[in-house]
C-alpha cells in the first residue's frame, strides 16, 4: 500500500517536467531586479520616462498601445510628466484620424496611443500582464512572491535573448531567441547598445534599455499598481488592529465566567 503510494507520487513528479517539455520548449526568463517588485515596490518615475522614450523612438514603429490614454502620462505613480509636456508629446509624435474632421490631426492628451499592427506586431498595452515570467513550485506562487510576477522580466529577457541565429521559413525570417516560447520569433532584434540617447546621459547599453522599456510596459499594463499596494497595506493594517480589539473584547466578555466551576 505504502509502496504503491510512493511509486505513484514519483511517477506524478516525473510527469511534470515531461509535460512542460512537451508543451514546446518554454523560454528562459532572467530575473531582473525591478523597483516595483515585492509588496512595497514602487515605479521609478525616471525609469518610466526613459521607457516611454524608448517605446516612442523604437517600438512604436510597429507596436500600438491602444488601451493607454496619452493623458495618463501625467498621472502620479506613472511617468509623471507635466501636462504641457504631455500635450507637446502627443502633438509631436502621433496623428489620429478624426471622424468629425474626416481627416488626420495631431493627437491630444485625450486620445489614446495609436493602434499599430505593422508586420503583425501585437498591441503592447497589456503585454506585461499577459505573459508570465516564472512558474513553480507548482501552485504555491512562491516565485511570483519573491521574484515578481514576471511579465516585465519576460519582455526584458525577450529583448536581450537574441542569439544572432536566423532561419527562413515560408518566406519569413525568424530570429533565434532564448526567451520566446518555441525559440524562434519573427521580430528582428529591436534594441542594441546605445540605440537611444537620454538627455541626462543615463546608461544606454542593451541591458538597461531593455529593462527601462519593460518597466514602462509594466506600468501601461498596471497603471494603478502603487495605489493597489497602498490600499492592500492599509487593509492589512486595519485587520491587524481589528484582531487586537476583538481579542481584548473577547477576553473582557468572558472574564466573569472564567475560572468558575460549572457544577
Ligand atoms: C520592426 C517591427 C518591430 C519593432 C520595431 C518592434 N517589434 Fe516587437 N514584435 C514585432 C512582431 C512582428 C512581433 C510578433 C512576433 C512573433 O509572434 O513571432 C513582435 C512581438 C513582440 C512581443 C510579443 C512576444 C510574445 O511573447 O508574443 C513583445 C513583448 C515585443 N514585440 C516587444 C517589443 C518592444 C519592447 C519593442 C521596442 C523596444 C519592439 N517590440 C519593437 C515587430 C516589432
Amino acid at each position: 500500500m505504502f509502496k504503491k503510494f510512493v511509486t505513484g507520487a514519483a511517477f506524478a513528479l516525473a510527469l511534470v517536467p515531461a509535460a512542460s517539455f512537451a508543451a514546446g520548449g518554454e523560454g528562459h526568463i532572467e530575473d531582473f531586479a525591478f523597483s516595483f517588485e515585492g509588496p512595497f515596490g514602487t515605479y521609478d518615475q525616471n525609469q518610466l520616462q526613459r521607457g516611454l522614450q524608448i517605446f516612442t523612438e523604437v517600438c512604436a514603429a510597429c507596436h500600438g498601445l491602444k488601451q493607454v490614454p496619452i493623458r495618463t502620462l501625467s498621472d502620479e505613480g506613472g511617468p509623471g510628466l507635466p501636462e504641457d509636456q504631455v500635450r507637446a508629446y502627443a502633438a509631436d509624435n502621433f496623428e489620429v484620424f478624426d471622424a468629425a474632421l474626416d481627416d488626420f490631426r495631431p493627437a491630444t492628451p485625450v486620445d489614446h496611443f495609436p493602434a499599430n499592427t505593422a508586420l503583425g506586431a501585437p498591441d503592447l498595452s497589456l503585454m506585461a500582464k499577459s505573459r508570465a515570467g516564472f512558474h513553480g513550485p507548482y501552485g504555491l506562487g512562491l516565485n511570483q512572491l519573491f521574484k515578481g510576477m514576471g511579465g516585465a522580466e519576460y519582455i526584458a529577457s525577450l529583448l536581450t535573448g537574441y542569439t544572432g541565429e536566423t532561419k527562413e521559413e515560408a518566406g519569413t525570417l525568424f530570429y533565434e531567441n532564448t526567451a520566446f516560447p518555441g525559440g524562434w520569433i519573427s521580430m528582428a532584434p529591436p534594441l542594441a547598445d546605445e540605440q537611444v540617447e537620454f538627455i541626462d546621459g543615463h546608461a544606454n547599453d542593451l541591458h538597461h534599455l531593455a529593462e527601462d522599456v519593460s518597466a514602462f510596459l509594466m506600468w501601461t499594463a498596471e497603471p494603478k499598481m502603487m495605489a493597489r499596494k497602498q490600499a492592500g497595506f492599509v487593509g492589512v493594517l486595519f485587520l491587524a488592529v481589528l484582531s487586537v480589539l476583538l481579542y481584548l473584547t473577547n477576553k473582557r466578555l468572558w472574564a466573569p465566567h472564567k475560572g468558575k466551576k460549572t457544577s
